[in-house]
Parts: C-alpha cells; structure tokens; sequence
C-alpha cells in the first residue's frame, strides 16, 4: 500500500476491493489515524450531540474501527449504538468501543425499518471512492422524523454531494442545521478541508 495509504484507499475499483483493502489496512488504521490527528469523530459527536441532546438510538454508519462510538461514549452518550461498516477487518477492531451491535454491511441497504434511529453519525464515509449523496436517502429512510444525522464530508468533492442533499432539502424531508468548516481534520496532515454537516430530519413521506 506504500505510504500514501489515504491515496490507495481513495482509488478503489469496487466496493468489495474497497472492503479487502480496509480489511488489510484494519491494523494498522489506528496508530495511522492517531499519527494524523484524526478529528473526524470527536467533532461529529460534538455536533451530533448539539443537535440530538435526546437521542436514544444512534447509527454509526461506516463505524470502521469504532472510534466515532468511543467519542460519542465520551462524550457521555448512555443510549444504544449500532455500527455498520462492509469491511470485516475493521469491525473487529471496534468490538472494545462499547456498540450494542456491530453489523457487517452497506449503508447503502440498511437492514433496519424505517425510522429507527434518531441520531445517525457517519465520519470519514463521504469521501473520495467511499459511498457517494446516494447514501443519503438510505439514512435518512432508517432516521425517525427530528433526528439529527451528522456526518463530515471533504470539500474538494462537496458539488458530487451537493444535488443529494438539496434535493431532500427542496423535498421538505431535511433541513440544515449546521455546517462547520474544519481547515485541517487530520491536524497533521496536509488535507483537503472538510465540512462537518448536519441535517434534522422533517418526517416527510421517505420516512414512512
Ligand atoms: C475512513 S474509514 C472511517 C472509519 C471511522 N468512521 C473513523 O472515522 O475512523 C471509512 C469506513 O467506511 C467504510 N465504508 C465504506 N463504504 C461503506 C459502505 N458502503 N457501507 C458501510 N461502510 C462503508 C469502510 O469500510 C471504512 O471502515
């Protein structure tokens, strides 16, 4: 994989290569991420608990090695906490991160009914190669009516994004409630910056 590990996982031909590299990359990801200054889910949990101070059930969509979970259990959050992510490696890696249930599988077929979660997190997932906007219907069909779905997203692709979201947006099915321009999420790398996005749910008819 070389050093430019971020560059070999963004080049992915295919889902299931995506998987079989996270699986090879499971590891070592978090010593890499700890290098790198990692801020993704310390501050999505911040912002997802801002916007959902109540929630009772969270997704970690795209959990990987758990470490949004353990921000969110640092940050006091007591309720359920399912994670999901398609690569095998990584999900053993998170089985110390206090979730209720590690799934494995794609955030873009959800096997919850809908409306079951009102807080729904997703870090370092809408970037180059991962999942794109498509994504977010599928959250927000297994979101119940004012949930608070925060996610970070990098800005180099945010116009690939932008046609999803404001679709729902114009749909009435969610609002924006917050978007916070991060310069370096990985404080030491040089990085693309991303924007930590959430959204609350409306209840529109996708969620029935
Ligand atoms: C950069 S890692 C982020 C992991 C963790 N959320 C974090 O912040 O450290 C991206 C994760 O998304 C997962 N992933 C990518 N596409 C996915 C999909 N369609 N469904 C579920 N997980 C996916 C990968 O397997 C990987 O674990």
């Amino acid at each position: 994989m070389g050093d430019d590990r971020l560059g070999w996982i963004f080049d992915t031909p295919s889902t299931d290569a995506l998987a079989a590299r996270y699986d090879h990359w499971a590891e070592s990801y978090d010593a890499d991420h700890q290098t790198w200054g990692w801020q993704g889910p310390t501050l999505t949990a911040e912002a997802l608990r801002r916007h959902a101070p109540s929630a009772r059930r969270i997704l970690d969509a795209g959990c990987g090695t758990g470490a949004a979970g353990r921000a969110l259990r640092a940050s006091g959050y007591a309720g359920e906490l399912i994670g999901v992510d398609l690569s095998g490696g990584m999900l053993a890696r998170a089985v110390d991160a206090e979730y209720d249930a590690l799934i494995r599988g794609s955030i873009l077929d959800l096997s919850f009914r809908a409306g079951t979660f009102d807080g729904i997190i997703a870090t370092g997932v809408f970037t180059h190669g991962h999942v794109g906007g498509v994504a977010f219907a599928e959250l927000v069909r297994v979101a119940t009516p004012e949930a608070a779905i925060s996610i970070t997203r990098r800005d180099d692709i945010s116009e690939a994004f932008a046609p999803f979201s404001d679709a729902l947006a114009s749909d009435g099915v969610w609002r924006q409630a917050e978007a916070l321009p991060i310069t370096n999420l990985h404080e030491n790398r040089e990085d693309s910056q991303q924007t930590i996005v959430t959204w609350i749910t409306l209840g529109s008819s996708l969620n029935k």
